[in-house]
């Protein structure tokens, strides 16, 4: 089998979320690194690179010379620098012909989104953003039941991504906290670009409610902080569901708690991501259905992602390596031949760019001391 060929710009030394992906690429052995920009400093690039086996002349100190140099040699692109640099850094890969792997936010303006929309589908390329959540069996069975009408029309929904590591006065989160509290590398937001997005994608992704308004209270409410760490967004969808969202960096105590409660006519969902391999449901009648990865009663087409039988717990690496499987699939289907858009399981340009549109309108709430604001 030839492996896929892919590169990266971002996951140099000390990152976080490059070396995610790289480990979740790893786990179908479907892919190999070939050429990176790991870092805008040359020698950390090539520090990272070594580290890796890459070819030094693959190793890159700027993404437009690697764009430039890797079009014909690449199958694909992760891009997981900070949030600033998303668009110049995928635009000059659509422009060099060669398909996207991006992590959230997508971009910083509804513009730039709009543009790379465009250029995605002009290109003909496959563009993912990797909402790594989304990726989950469960989560991908709860999309199913829902699609299926099993739950009726969905009345409300409450979601919430709760973290404490921002809490504290004085201290900025190391790397990973300074940059997202930076506006000039974070954009207009911080919590609700790391955060908000996240919540706003799997709440679409679970239940294709479509967002047609938002009421949004962004604050900042650690001493020091110029950007938000703590917000609140009710949402109005099409069709009359409405939900509520409450994202925060301060709630001290909380790991990377995301939770969606979905509540329809005919009954209840409730998903954790904390405890991803299960979900309960309760029925019209009050009975309560605790389903689990790996056991019967998951939809064939989230169940199919599974690698463990139940109880041999499966996480957040599993639920990104499933994003890669997809686009992966995708990718060889297209080159071979046979690609369908109904192959695609995994969220793509326009889901980004929603989360994009969100975080604008939530802004525009924001500011205008909190009113309604229609989506884009
Ligand atoms: N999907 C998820 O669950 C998830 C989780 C964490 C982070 N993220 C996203 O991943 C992205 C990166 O976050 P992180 O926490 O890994 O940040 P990080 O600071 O740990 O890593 C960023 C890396 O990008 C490199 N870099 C910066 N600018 C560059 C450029 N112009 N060219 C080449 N390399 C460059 C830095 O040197 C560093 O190695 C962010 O957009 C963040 O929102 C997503």
């Amino acid at each position: 089998m030839n492996k896929l060929q892919y590169g990266m710009v971002g996951g140099g030394p000390g990152s976080f979320i490059g070396d995610a992906h790289r480990r979740a690429i790893n786990l179908d052995g479907k892919a190999q690194l070939a050429a990176g920009c790991f870092s805008r400093t040359y020698e950390k690039c090539l520090e990272t690179g070594v580290e890796l086996g890459i070819d030094p002349k693959r190793c890159y100190a700027d993404y437009e010379e690697m764009a430039r140099n890797e079009a014909g040699r690449l199958d694909y692109v992760v891009v997981v620098t900070p949030n600033v640099s998303h668009y110049p850094v995928c635009k000059a890969f659509l422009e060099a012909g060669i398909h996207v792997s991006c992590d959230k936010p997508l971009c910083l303006t509804p513009e730039q989104a709009d543009e790379l929309v465009a250029l995605a589908r002009e290109k003909d390329l496959l563009f993912m953003v990797t909402y790594t959540y989304t990726g989950h069996v469960t989560a991908k069975h709860i999309r199913d039941f829902i699609r299926e009408g099993r739950l009726g029309k969905i009345r409300t929904v409450m979601a919430e991504y709760p973290q404490g590591w921002l809490a504290y006065e004085g201290e900025w989160g190391g790397r990973q906290g300074e940059w997202r509290c930076d506006p000039a590398q974070s954009g207009g937001v911080n919590c609700l670009g790391d955060l908000g997005t996240h919540v706003e994608n799997i709440v679409s992704m679970m239940t294709g409610l479509k967002i047609k308004r938002v009421l949004a209270k962004l604050d900042k409410l650690v001493p020091g902080r110029v950007l938000d760490d703590n917000d609140v967004v009710l949402v109005e969808y099409e069709g009359g569901a409405v939900g509520s969202y409450w994202t925060t960096q301060v709630a001290i105590g909380r790991d990377n708690d995301l939770s969606v409660r979905i509540y329809g006519e005919n009954g209840s969902i409730e998903w954790k991501q904390t405890e991803c391999e299960k979900v309960l449901i309760v029925s019209r009648d009050g009975t309560l259905t605790e389903r689990h990865r790996g056991n019967g009663g998951i939809s064939a087409d989230a169940a199919k992602y599974g690698r463990l039988p139940s109880g041999h717990n499966e996480g957040w690496l599993e639920a990104m390596a499933n994003l890669y499987r997809s686009f992966m699939e995708c990718i060889s289907a297209k080159a071979e031949g046979f690609f369908t858009p109904e192959m695609i399981d995994f969220q793509t340009v326009e889901d980004g760019a929603e989360g994009v549109k969100f975080v604008h309108a939530c802004l525009e709430s924001n500011n205008r001391g909190n009113v309604w604001v229609d989506m884009l």
